[in-house]
């Protein structure tokens, strides 16, 4: 299949495009390359481009002759779109908007989009059943990040309705790790995601690794996530492209159905380096829900998903691997 990834020089893309290709796909990958890493896709398949520069991108579709795209470009911050939501409404909304309709407007019929757990906003810990979450589960999103993805999954849903055209929405938990044979990994400028930043602090990259909230009603008083190893995640894209087409809309979750807290994640990390990891103990910040896990039932089910890695540990120890052979990322 003649596939264009947006934003596949990032982190999840370029991981996803390795597999794309090892599976015979034609790939093109379109990034500006303001997060992510030219050396971490194939040179010849590279163009490096805007997502607002629509005719740049609409020239591509015609003559790549796309048949799919899969949309990972976007701002990812949830802090940051709080204080800056016109760029995540533009970037995220309009631009991704832009790109559906010239989709259409090309005859491209197969469309998966990065969504996120953030769709769902705070679950209703009251209601039994609620965590783990359930892709039907109420959508309400805190934070501007969610809110521009849950638009445009809304936006995917409609198109499907009214032409040839199917989609699958895969909405991330909490992605991590690095391939398996340490060719590429993490590395976000600035990191935000705790893994990375808990083997920085472990390598003294960073003085401290600060705990948002010990007073959760946890375990542990700290906050639990569910972390899905960087290669299961972009196995979900290779399956969500083999089973789209016209009127297909697909929406799965995508985790490995068990949460780890803050210090779970700092004992692993510990426990796999052999470093010690200095803590500091802050406040909560705002909007953090004290526990996302998801119910990936589906995706197992419809799709075949298996993920290989299915505990913290295996999952810390390829990411423990690449950044100790990549101490400055790509940079390095
Ligand atoms: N990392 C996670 O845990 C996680 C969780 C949920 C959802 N997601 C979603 O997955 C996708 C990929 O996330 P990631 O962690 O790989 O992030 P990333 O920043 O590593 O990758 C995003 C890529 O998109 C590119 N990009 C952004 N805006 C662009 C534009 N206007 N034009 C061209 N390129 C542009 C960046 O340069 C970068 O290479 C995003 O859509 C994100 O919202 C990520």
């Amino acid at each position: 299949m003649r596939i264009l990834v947006t934003g596949g020089a990032g982190y999840i893309g370029s991981h996803t495009v390795r597999q794309l290709i090892a599976g015979g796909h034609d790939v093109t990958v379109f990034d500006n390359l303001r997060y992510g890493h030219r050396q971490a896709v194939p040179a010849e398949r590279l163009v490096v481009g805007d997502l607002r520069d629509i005719d740049h991108l609409d020239h591509l579709l015609v003559v790549e002759r796309v048949e799919a795209v899969v949309h990972f470009a976007a701002s990812t911050s949830v802090p940051e779109s709080v204080k800056a939501p016109a760029e995540y409404y533009t970037n995220n909304l309009v631009y991704s908007l832009q790109l559906l309709d010239r989709c259409r407007r090309n005859g491209v019929g197969k469309f998966v989009f990065s969504s996120t757990a953030a769709v769902y906003g705070l679950p209703d810990y009251g209601v039994p059943d609620a965590v783990p979450i359930r892709e039907d589960a109420k959508k309400v999103p805190v934070n501007p990040y969610g809110a521009t993805k849950l638009a445009f999954e809304r936006a995917l849903e409609d198109y499907s309705f009214a032409y040839p055209f199917g989609y699958c929405a895969l909405r991330y938990f909490n992605a991590a790790g690095a391939a398996e044979d340490g060719a590429i990994g993490e590395d976000h400028t600035p990191e935000t995601h705790l893994i990375p930043i808990v083997i920085q602090a472990a390598t003294g990259k960073r003085p401290h690794v600060e705990i948002f909230g010990t007073d959760y009603n946890t375990p542990d008083g700290t906050c639990v996530r569910d972390y899905v190893h960087v290669d299961d995640l972009a196995a979900a894209h290779v399956l969500a492209l083999g089973k789209l087409g016209p009127g297909k809309r697909l929406t799965y979750n995508v985790g490995i159905g068990r949460g780890y807290s803050v210090r779970e994640v700092i004992a692993t990390v510990e426990a796999v380096s052999g470093l010690t990891v200095p803590v500091k103990e802050g406040v909560r910040r705002d909007g953090d829900p004290p526990v996302l896990v998801a119910a990936a039932d589906r995706l197992r089910a419809e799709l075949g998903w298996a993920p290989k890695y299915t505990n913290l540990r295996a999952i810390v120890e390829t990411a423990w691997r690449w950044h100790k052979a990549h101490p400055d990322g790509f940079g390095g």
